[in-house]
């Protein structure tokens, strides 16, 4: 082995406030297959993460749960490691940004950050909710639009008409917590003066291994100017509170990448494996730059300010090392559509591994990753056939196809030589160009070689045809040749195949009796006794996709609106208390059918409804599609207003609209008449 690389390596630490998804999972599969390949090369690669554990959103969840944010977080550490765990990730260490070691380390960042002028402080004036005595993030407001006046609409923007805005805008804002109206309220906050490094992040931005995505999603930021970074929160808020400013807390975002720091940290005091690491190799910048270590953040796409802008600045700020580079990739797809919940397509890792082994999703993702950023579609057809064809059809069964021969007729041997080893040379030739793929983080193109060579093997056995020589007398030794040659190209497959199936590799190295190493490619197995071959893997099929998804449906689908839920709805000033009787004859009620429901390209709550009105049609638009899949609405009766002013919309005219109960989001509920009922009735 020459030039022996140190290498750190990261993924994103997950929230703390639920279960892993599939998301997640994409993220650290990624990484592992990476760092599995760095080590296989017999690199020093150490792996560490942590959960990000804190901020409002998991205090809040807490309380919801009746707990407190350390015991919320600890469940869910404990959850998260059994998962990444079960997925085969092999983190060095899974630690929590909940701990002494982030506590110093933050500190001891801002605390040189405020020494050097790096840390401004002024007032600022912020929605606040007096009944909950919280400050709110834009996310906890909710209001009616000020231009068409559709309710339920977050502070930024109205889904409705598109308008954008600012909460203060807001008719009737409430917050989404406590269902209060917010008031303003000043406090002091800390930034952190980002400006000041534009020159500094210019240079960064040059920085090769870069991929050109990240640098021109950078560079758009720089050039738009860079604004100071709101560091501090008021309390109450479940974090690390900042030194001399009593009620002050550092805001998530500051303290969640030190967690990488901090994680390593841990690893490096505590764990045996870690006895002869120096933590400053590989974060105080001169000696990291003296050992030539390597430190690289896997991040997914809609993180990268943080981890482009934000995190160098801090890092340079300090003294410490710069990442070596950082690597962002796209959203997980299910099915060509974002993972949702109402569509019952939010894939918990816990639920997939109920009807699957990790090690399918491993290869699929794999053979879908490359170096870009591009979202990976888990169209689950796709899945159910690629793993049967290439891990079942073509892998394993090179395998079994020659293993029985071997066992049985010479008893385990495999033959002293190779009839071919002009293939077997060719196998071990393309060992340079499926590392560089690995190396490149291109996965797919690495998956993709080393299938081409999987279907040569299957192709010498088909052309070699092992079981009528079996039945020839005399051809004895040929045969134990042509299956010493598809058990070694096995062998070879697998070796390249370890970084993405470890399990199946440690079954394979059990039956081959031996331990594969990339390094030793080369030698050979000829000579050598196998075990008795076990199937590797079985085949999938599209039932327990269908299984998956329908034990997805009932725990992610509406779930009944609790009580908080009920509390955000606004008390709605404009419903009066009294109407006369002729107030209300004006309503056309009808009984409507949906005929079609469809998804509205750029609306995130919008569904498309085609009604029928016993004989005429309407279109309809809706803010129901957290709550409903279209095909779960076709051929359904609701009821709707017949005769309400059609209002032109931003995706089209809305000709009426349907009836619905219920706060919003995936807890809304369409009317539906009793049997018997028929579209186009009138509602008297
Ligand atoms: O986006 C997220 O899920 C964050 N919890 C990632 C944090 S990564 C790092 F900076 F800590
Ligand atoms: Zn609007």
């Amino acid at each position: 082995m020459t030039n022996k690389r140190r290498i750190l390596v990261t993924s994103a630490l997950p929230y703390a406030n639920g279960p892993l998804h599939l998301g997640h999972l994409l993220e650290h599969i990624q990484t592992d297959i990476w760092v599995r390949y760095q080590r296989a090369r017999g690199h020093e690669c150490h792996y560490v993460c942590a959960d990000d554990t804190h901020g409002t959103a998991i205090m809040l969840k807490a309380e919801q749960q009746g707990i407190s944010s350390e015991q919320l977080i600890e469940k869910i550490h404990a959850e998260h490691s059994q998962d990444f765990n079960d997925f085969l990730i092999s983190h060095d260490n899974y630690y929590s940004t909940h701990s002494e070691e982030n506590k110093t380390y933050s500190e001891e960042i801002y605390l040189q950050l405020y020494k050097k002028g790096f840390i401004a402080e002024r007032e600022i004036t912020q929605a606040f909710d007096p009944e909950k005595q919280l400050f709110l993030a834009d996310r906890y407001i909710k209001g009616t639009c000020p231009k068409c006046r559709a309710v339920d609409q977050y502070g930024d923007n109205c889904e409705v008409c598109g308008a954008t805005y600012s909460p203060v805008d807001l008719i009737d804002p409430f917050s989404t917590i406590s269902g209060a109206k917010p008031v303003d309220k000043q406090s002091v906050h800390y930034f952190f003066k980002l400006p000041e490094f534009k020159a500094f992040l210019e240079q960064w931005l040059t920085n090769e291994n870069l991929q050109s995505s990240v640098t021109n999603k950078l560079g758009e930021w720089l050039e738009a100017g860079l604004q100071e970074w709101d560091i501090s929160r008021d309390a109450p808020y479940f974090g690390f509170e900042i030194p001399n400013a009593p009620g002050k807390f550092f805001y998530v975002w500051l303290d969640a990448p030190i967690g990488y720091m901090a994680s390593f940290k841990n690893y490096c005091e505590n764990n045996p494996k870690a006895k002869d690491l120096d933590f400053d190799d590989f974060w105080q910048k001169d000696q990291a730059a003296k050992q030539g270590t390597e430190l690289y953040h896997f991040i997914g796409k809609d993180i990268i300010n943080f981890h482009g802008l934000f995190w160098p600045a801090m890092l340079h700020a300090c003294d410490l090392r710069l990442p070596s580079a950082i690597f962002a990739h796209g959203f997980v797809m299910i099915n060509g559509e974002k993972m949702s919940k109402s569509r019952g397509t939010f894939i918990m890792a816990r639920t997939y591994l109920e009807h699957f082994k990790p090690e399918y999703l491993r290869y699929f993702f794999a053979s879908k990753l490359s170096d870009g950023i591009d979202d990976i579609d888990l169209n689950l057809e796709d899945f159910v056939q690629k793993v049967n064809s290439d891990l079942v059809g073509k892998l394993v069964n090179i395998a079994s196809r020659c293993a029985g021969f071997i066992t049985k007729r010479f008893d385990n041997t495999l033959a002293a030589t190779l009839p071919n080893p002009q293939l077997h040379n060719d196998f071990i030739r393309e060992s340079e160009a499926i590392g560089n793929a690995y190396e490149q983080r291109e996965f797919a193109k690495a998956m993709r070689l080393i299938m081409a060579l999987a279907d040569r093997a299957n192709q010498y056995i088909d052309e070699q045809q092992p079981w009528v020589v079996a039945k020839q007398e005399g051809r004895d030794e040929e045969l134990q040749a042509i299956c010493t040659q598809g058990i070694c190209a096995f062998a070879t497959l697998i070796t390249y195949l370890k970084p993405v199936l470890p399990e199946l590799a440690s079954n394979a190295e059990a039956f081959l009796n031996t331990d594969l190493n990339w390094d030793s490619l080369e030698q050979s197995l000829c000579g050598s006794k196998i075990n008795k071959f076990k199937p590797l893997l079985g085949r999938i099929d599209n039932d327990s996709v269908e299984k998956m998804l329908g034990s997805v449906k009932p725990v992610e689908a509406k779930k009944p609106a609790t009580k908080k839920q009920k509390k955000s709805v606004p008390e709605d000033n404009s419903i009066a208390d009294e109407i006369e009787f002729d107030d209300f004859a004006k309503v056309d009620l009808r009984v409507a059918k949906i005929v079609k429901a469809e998804h509205v390209e750029g609306a995130d709550k919008l569904l498309k409804l085609t009604l029928d009105l016993g004989g005429e049609q309407r279109t309809v638009f809706s803010g129901i599609k957290a709550a409903y899949s279209p095909e779960d609405l076709e051929g359904k009766l609701t009821v709707m207003i017949a005769n309400l002013k059609p209002r032109k919309m931003r995706f089209g005219m809305s000709e009426g609209m349907v009836l619905a109960a219920g706060p919003g989001g995936e807890n809304i509920y369409l009317l539906e008449p009793h049997q018997g009922a028929a579209a186009g009735m009138r509602i008297k």
